[in-house]
């Protein structure tokens, strides 16, 4: 089947190590599934792959692909979920320290097939396409939890999202406007703060900006370079939500 790999990484210059060419399908664990993939959407994860992050050695070459969605064997459409746990992990997937993403340890979803756990195929929501379901599972499953299983925020809630740019913080504007949340983002560029704004976003920022009001929680993923005014943003009470630290730990 025809694959995107990394072939090799290198921390300043990623795209040398993406190669696409035919592999040798792979041979699934019991009670995985395949899927014909029709869309596969990029995550920054296939980037941070080609740089060495979380690469061991003798892992190259590995698919990339993250997320996508496709037509199972029984014919179904289906989104494929990324996270895939350790054998026999019953609890909540999140605390299962030996869990993987899609390319990190099984072939990912840059490629004409993918095999997942059957319990990972997930029927195409009504109304999505196909290319749109693909970039639902990491980015937006992620920017969901935060909002709706972790922020406590209600709609009505002021919630302000750092880097708005980011793929998380997309979905996190899209999703927070959509529930009625008052989403307030900052960034680092006018154009995508323009762009928050036309998501759905009530208000956007310079980073760092003093806002008009404290907010009731912070959506974090940059880390470092917003840390600060993330907690100095915050009400009393408020919540922080954590999910990474692309410009480093604070
Ligand atoms: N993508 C996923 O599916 C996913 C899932 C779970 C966890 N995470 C974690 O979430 C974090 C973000 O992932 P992502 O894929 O959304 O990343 P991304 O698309 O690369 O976006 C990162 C955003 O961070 C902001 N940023 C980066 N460096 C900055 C700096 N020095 N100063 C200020 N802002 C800076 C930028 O926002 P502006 O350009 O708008 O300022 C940028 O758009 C990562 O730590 C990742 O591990 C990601």
């Amino acid at each position: 089947m025809l694959a995107a790999l990394a072939t090799a990484v290198d921390d300043a210059d990623p795209l040398a190590g993406l190669a696409v060419r035919d592999v040798p399908v792979p041979a699934p664990p019991p009670g995985w599934a395949r899927v014909r993939l029709r869309a596969a959407s990029l995550n920054h994860h296939d980037l941070w792959t080609l740089r060495g992050v979380g690469v061991r050695p003798g892992q190259l070459p590995l698919v990339l692909g993250t997320d996508g969605a496709g037509v199972d064997d029984d014919g179904r459409e289906v989104l494929v979920h990324a996270v895939v746990t350790s054998p026999g992990w019953a609890g909540e997937e999140t605390q299962d320290p030996g869990r993987s993403l899609l390319s990190e340890r099984h072939p990912g979803t840059l490629a004409e097939e993918v095999w997942a756990p059957a319990r990972n195929l997930v029927p195409l929501p009504e109304g999505l396409s196909a290319v749109e379901a693909a970039c639902l599972p990491t980015a937006w499953l992620t920017a969901y939890r935060m909002l709706f299983t972790r922020s406590g925020a209600a709609p009505g809630s002021t919630v302000l999202v750092q880097g708005a740019g980011g793929g998380v913080s997309t979905a996190l504007v899209a999703l927070g406007a959509a529930a009625g949340y008052r989403v307030w983002v900052t960034s680092r560029s006018p154009a995508k703060r323009e762009r928050a704004l036309a998501l759905g976003a009530a208000a956007a920022f310079e980073p760092g900006a003093r806002l008009p009001e404290r907010v009731d929680a912070v959506m974090e993923s940059v880390g470092e370079a917003t840390w600060e005014h993330s907690v100095r943003s915050l009400r009393p009470g408020g919540t922080v939500v954590v999910c990474g630290a692309t410009s480093g730990e604070a």
